[in-house]
């Protein structure tokens, strides 16, 4: 545990260069390790998660190294070139690298065995292990019963790979990681795999697929790819700067007076544009510049430019909840320190993330004095906010959830006193140099 004090009364003043995506990142490593030949991974960031995506491929006996610039090299082996790991593979707390690793083992011709860190250890598993059991993949899941009396799936998870057949899937919850797991797993099937997505979600695997040259076709909302074609390497891959991360900076330049910030070279994927659509309809000062619509031939990315803003309360519809999925907590701050009204619709999925957000979130701001709650609607959720003139320093807790503490940490910065939170070391999950960069634009 690592606390930290957090002393409010700053304007942030700067530019930042960010570390690249994280989404972005676990598929560069994925679809290098499963393409042949040697990839090259500019920009890759540095933290826990995509780490255990290294570690990973390093025990299916794919090389990977880091070269003198800091680049990451992956040698590829083909489809085909996974070895069987000698021992269970432990994940961490990374749910992408879980839920898309579920996806590339159903077909492998070995077991393996998939285990989490706590937290991950509580995330539902299921969502993913429908639909690949439909393709023909024997896997078997942790079984418990929920409250309701559904039967749910969670780490650790045996995968007996197998022959897969492709399906036509219809998502049931709105999750990239479900998506990007069957289309990993379409990749080896027999025939063509289809998902139809109701409302899209981060479609970083599709673009990679795309320049990996899959194949991959879309047809209206849904997305197919035929089995058995051999990916090819692109040689070189940029990874963007992290907009999930990015946004806790925008916020932040928003809603501290006389701030501006300028934050390059940031992924503008049109499938994560969320946070700044919604920030604009509040009112913030943000420019978009220098847009280059192929960072690495398949991801645009550009600078953000925030300058001190009056935020208004505005409404979110459940629809554009998956384009803002995690930034979530952030947007709470911010409607926090809005003029009336906030209402974010359909965000039931905030109960599955690293932590139940929903929680922490609420527990965190209505210590600083925020009229801030839940309302069931149907089988999900909408949480009203009503803004305060001004947030109150209070004892914040992170819930060992790397973006509820820095969303805290942002919070606390806007506060009239000091504010302190109980750990901040589960920030390393996303963005290890988040407090660093802090500190540079003070
Ligand atoms: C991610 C998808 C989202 C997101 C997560 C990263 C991805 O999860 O919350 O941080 O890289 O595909 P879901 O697929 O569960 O919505």
């Amino acid at each position: 545990m690592i606390a930290y004090n957090i002393l409010p009364g700053l304007n942030l003043k700067g530019s930042i260069i960010l570390p690249g995506d994280k989404s972005i990142a676990h598929r560069a490593i994925i679809l290098s390790a499963i393409s042949s030949g040697k990839t090259i991974i500019n920009n890759f960031p540095a933290n826990k998660d995509c780490q255990a995506s290294i570690e990973v491929f390093l025990q299916l006996g794919i090389k990977i190294k880091q070269d003198k610039s800091g680049r990451i090299v992956v040698f590829g082996k083909g489809l085909k070139g996974l070895t069987k790991p000698k021992r269970p593979l432990f994940i961490e707390e990374s749910g992408t690298t879980f839920r898309l690793l579920l996806g590339i083992l159903a077909p492998q011709k070995f077991e393996a065995e998939l285990r989490a860190g706590k937290a991950l250890s509580r995330r539902p598993m299921l969502r993913v292990i429908a639909p690949l059991r439909e393709m023909g993949v024997l896997i078997f899941g942790k079984v418990a019963k929920l409250e309701n009396g559904i039967s749910e799936e969670y780490p650790p998870i045996i995968v007996r790979g197998n022959n897969l057949k492709g399906i036509t899937y219809s998502m049931k919850v709105a999750s990239a990681q479900v998506k990007s797991a069957i289309l990993l797993a379409g990749l080896y099937a027999n025939g063509s795999t289809k998902v139809i997505e109701k409302e899209p979600t981060r479609d970083h695997t599709e673009r990679m697929l795309d320049l990996f040259k899959a194949g991959i076709k879309h047809q209206g909302k849904s997305i197919v790819i035929k089995g058995g074609r051999a990916l090819q390497t692109p040689g070189n891959i940029y990874v963007p700067g992290d907009l999930s991360s990015a946004a806790f900076f925008m916020v932040a330049a928003a809603i501290l007076k006389q701030s501006e910030v300028s934050i390059k070279r940031v992924s503008l994927n049109p499938t994560r544009l969320g946070i700044i659509k919604v920030l604009k309809r509040m009112g913030a000062d943000i420019k978009i510049e220098n847009i280059k619509s192929k960072a690495n031939e398949s991801e645009p990315m550009g600078d953000i430019l925030v300058k001190s803003s009056s935020l208004k309360g505005v409404r979110v519809l459940s629809k554009d909840i998956p384009s803002l999925i995690d930034e979530l907590p952030i947007l709470m701050v911010a409607a926090s320190c809005a003029k009336g009204k906030t209402i974010f619709e359909g965000v039931g999925e905030l109960r599955v993330k690293e932590t139940d957000r929903i929680n922490s979130m609420l527990y965190n701001l209505k210590k600083m004095g925020v009229d801030i709650k839940s309302i069931k609607v149907g089988k999900s959720e909408n949480i009203v906010i009503h803004g305060v003139n001004q947030l109150k320093g209070a004892k914040l807790k992170s819930f060992g959830d790397h973006r509820t503490a820095m969303s805290a940490i942002i919070a606390g910065l806007a506060a009239d006193g000091k504010s302190s939170i109980d750990d901040v070391s589960c920030i390393n999950k996303s963005f290890p140099e988040f407090l660093r960069v802090l500190k540079s634009l003070k």
